[in-house]
């Protein structure tokens, strides 16, 4: 985003990220597009640092038609309604370090639902109330209906990873970066170098988790998930066989 596309908006709705221009998200239509039953993605483009990278985020829908949103990207009205036919947004949760930019938004819009956010975020997004600092367990709001990992061992992201049983969907951000069919050749250039060849590995991976135990008992709770799709952030989603794709992923660790 550049400084004109940011005017009109309130500057607390603005991060620093975007005023630089080092992470724009494109208008885009906005699209509610169904993983699975009670289970939506909606997808933008996005630069960061300018390679194209797109983002992606997520809505489930809890009992009582409430909605937990995951990673929540720009709102506009077009997205709002089409969120408000689906359900009552009743949580929304910054899982990762990089996935914060538009909370405020989303708290402004829905003032009622509880904001969750990783460890990492309660310093780098001070300017925002959070009701809840993400751990190992569930929220009062999606308790019985989400599980949850804080996967601190990647110390970069300090992400937090979700699981939906109903669907057996696995939710993240960058636990699992899957750029290399992407259309941008810059992008698939930068996943060559970063040995991005399938799903969730490169070698970012070995350099930033440095506490191996951890990363092993963390995975491993991960690995006890019968996950069949996984939604991501950067890349193709994973329609089935999750659970060995992640294994392989993170097999250096096991
Ligand atoms: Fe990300």
């Amino acid at each position: 985003m550049n400084r004109a596309a940011a005017w009109g908006r309130p500057a607390s709705e603005i991060h620093w990220l975007e005023l630089r221009g080092w992470a724009s998200m494109a208008a885009m239509p906005s699209v509610l597009e169904p993983f699975a039953d009670g289970v939506w993605t909606v997808t933008r483009d996005l630069r960061f640092f300018g390679i194209e990278t797109g983002s992606r985020m997520s809505i489930v829908r809890l009992p009582d038609e409430r909605l937990f949103v995951h990673s929540p990207g720009p709102l506009d009205d077009e997205l709002r309604s089409k969120v408000d036919a689906v359900g009552r947004v009743v949580a929304v949760v910054a899982p990762s370090k990089f996935h914060h930019l538009h909370v405020a938004q989303w708290q402004k819009a829905y003032p009622e639902a509880k904001l969750g956010c990783c460890p990492a975020l309660v310093e780098k997004r001070a300017d925002v109330r959070f009701d809840y600092v993400l751990g190992d367990a569930p929220a009062r709001e999606w308790a019985g209906e989400l599980d949850q990992v804080h996967f601190a061992a990647r110390t970069m992201e300090d992400e937090v990873v979700f699981f939906h049983p109903r669907s057996r969907t696995l939710i993240c951000c960058d636990a699992m970066f899957n750029l290399r069919h992407h259309r941008s050749p810059m992008t698939r250039l930068v996943a060559l170098a970063l040995w991005n060849r399938q799903p969730g590995a490169t070698w970012l991976e070995h350099l930033m988790m440095r506490d191996r135990q951890s990363a092993r008992e963390q995975l491993g709770r991960m690995l006890d998930w019968d996950i069949e799709g996984i939604i991501l952030s950067h890349g193709p989603m994973v329609r089935s066989d999750g659970r060995n794709l992640l294994r392989r992923a993170y097999g250096w660790l096991l």
